[in-house]
């Protein structure tokens, strides 16, 4: 006797049967099927709810269904989805001056946006203008980072997701170390001496690379997939300072810290270090529409003025993406959500420092603004992971996201870590129910291990 199946389990065999999905071995996969979301909720096909304690992938800042962002998309949809990139475009000149304005270049004439579809796409153009501008080709970037999985910024990621796409396709990057204070590579917990160490470290492989041959160092302001680092004080002084020595260009990928994640409009205003570019995506459209780009500052962009841009996409400044990223823009202003990520960082600090407190494997909780990570450890006082950086073969961390999944709440992550990104306008009656799913998740991860 053939068996009905739900709508939603119909989907899952569906989705199964068709459908590749990123980074992951196929078989093993099975999610509820996502149909619609509301405020800071999605629901699935079988009318369960979720919070969306991690934005999406640390995107959808707005949470779902912005009213003035919808509004957006469906009159552009009526207006106009497409038209030529030979063609300039109304709602693309005014997303890029209120970007121009937004960024730390708003003050100055001359920085101009180069729009993509997203966030790799964004950090393979960057690289490719830096080394037209200036004539050199080597990249360095940072290990434990993540930029993307096209062919430049895949292998710019100091992590294991470029390990499937080595030997490289684009060459000329090399990995330095930065500051991680809490499991520091330069032997010591103080952030004074790591901060002068990581700056050291980078000044030997600059010379040892031959500094003139180095086009750009691009980094993360904020490391973010791969734990949300925040570098100790002085780091990115640093990086601006020994990059302006050597003639060398300071990209920020602000694809995860730009459009209000750390409290201000990027990280570079967050930290008061301006780069000569900076990678954007995620936020920008609160991730209804994917659209990414690239800042370049005054003096640099007019390189291009005689010289043509070396990069191009059929998608590069899609009307339809555009019109949302300014209907985002907008509502980041409108709404207050500077405002509310300062309110925001002190509740994620006071509740995620009482679950560090109580719970015997969060090593620790840290972050900024929206922006927060919980590391699992097995002991305190050693530091040693939950379950090792290259693999939690038996899936252990795998339990803390299923228990949250049945309490009601999403949440993703990286072998030791948790990612608690919540959408930047997220009430505190929603938090509590998502920090309380994480407490009694936590205390399911302790009773299994
Ligand atoms: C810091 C950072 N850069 C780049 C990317 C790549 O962006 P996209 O997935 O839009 O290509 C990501 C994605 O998570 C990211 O976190």
């Amino acid at each position: 006797m053939t068996q009905m199946l739900s709508k939603q389990a119909a989907h899952q065999a569906m989705h199964k049967k068709y459908v590749l999905s990123s980074w992951s071995a196929q078989a093993a996969l099975m999610a509820p099927v996502v149909t619609r979301g509301e405020g800071r909720f999605f629901y699935d096909e079988d009318d369960n709810r979720y919070l969306d304690l991690s934005a999406g992938l640390v995107s959808t800042n707005l949470g779902h269904g912005h009213p003035a962002v919808v509004k957006a998309i469906q009159e552009q949809a009526a207006k106009l989805c497409y038209s030529p990139t030979g063609f300039f475009q109304d709602k693309r000149a005014e997303l890029a001056e209120a970007l121009v304005k937004l960024s730390p270049y708003g003050d100055t004439e001359g920085a101009r946006v180069f729009f993509t579809s997203g966030g790799a796409e964004a950090n393979d153009d960057a690289v490719r203008m830096a080394r037209a501008l200036t004539g050199r080709f080597k990249i360095l970037a940072a290990y434990r980072s993540y930029h993307g999985s096209t062919g430049v910024s895949m292998q710019l990621t100091g992590e294991d997701r470029r390990f499937g796409n080595e030997p490289a396709i684009a060459p000329g990057i090399v990995h330095f170390w930065a500051p991680y204070t809490y499991r520091s590579p330069f032997y010591t917990q103080d952030p004074a001496l790591e901060c002068d160490r990581a700056l050291e470290h980078l000044e030997r492989t600059l010379l040892h690379e031959n500094p003139r041959n180095v086009a750009a160092i691009l980094v993360e302001p904020i490391v973010g997939s791969n734990g949300v680092i925040v570098y100790p004080d002085g780091y990115l002084e640093g990086l601006r300072r020994i990059t302006q020595q050597h003639g060398i260009l300071l990209i920020f990928d602000e694809v995860m810290t730009g459009f209000y994640r750390t409290g201000e409009a990027f990280a570079a205003q967050k930290f008061n270090v301006t780069p000569d570019i900076m990678t954007f995506a995620k936020g920008v459209t609160s991730a209804y529409i994917p659209l990414g780009g690239v800042i370049v500052r005054e003096g640099l962009a007019q390189y291009f003025d005689t010289k043509a841009l070396p990069v191009g996409h059929t998608y590069a400044g899609h009307p339809l993406c555009v019109a949302t990223g300014l209907a985002a823009v907008k509502a980041y202003q409108d709404d207050g959500i500077r405002e509310q990520v300062q309110q925001l960082e002190g509740w994620l600090r006071e509740g995620l420092k009482a679950l560090e407190s109580r719970h015997p494997l969060l090593g620790e909780a840290r972050g900024i603004g929206g922006f927060w990570a919980l590391e699992f450890v097995k002991d305190k006082d050693t530091r040693e992971p939950l379950v090792p950086w290259h693999g939690d073969g038996p899936g252990v961390m795998k339990n803390l996201f299923a228990e949250l999944k049945k309490r009601g709440v999403y949440s993703f992550g990286k072998f030791n870590i948790a990612m608690v990104t919540p959408p930047l306008n997220i009430t505190r009656g929603e938090l509590d129910f998502g920090l309380e799913a994480l407490d009694y998740a936590i205390s399911a991860l302790e009773a299994g291990v």
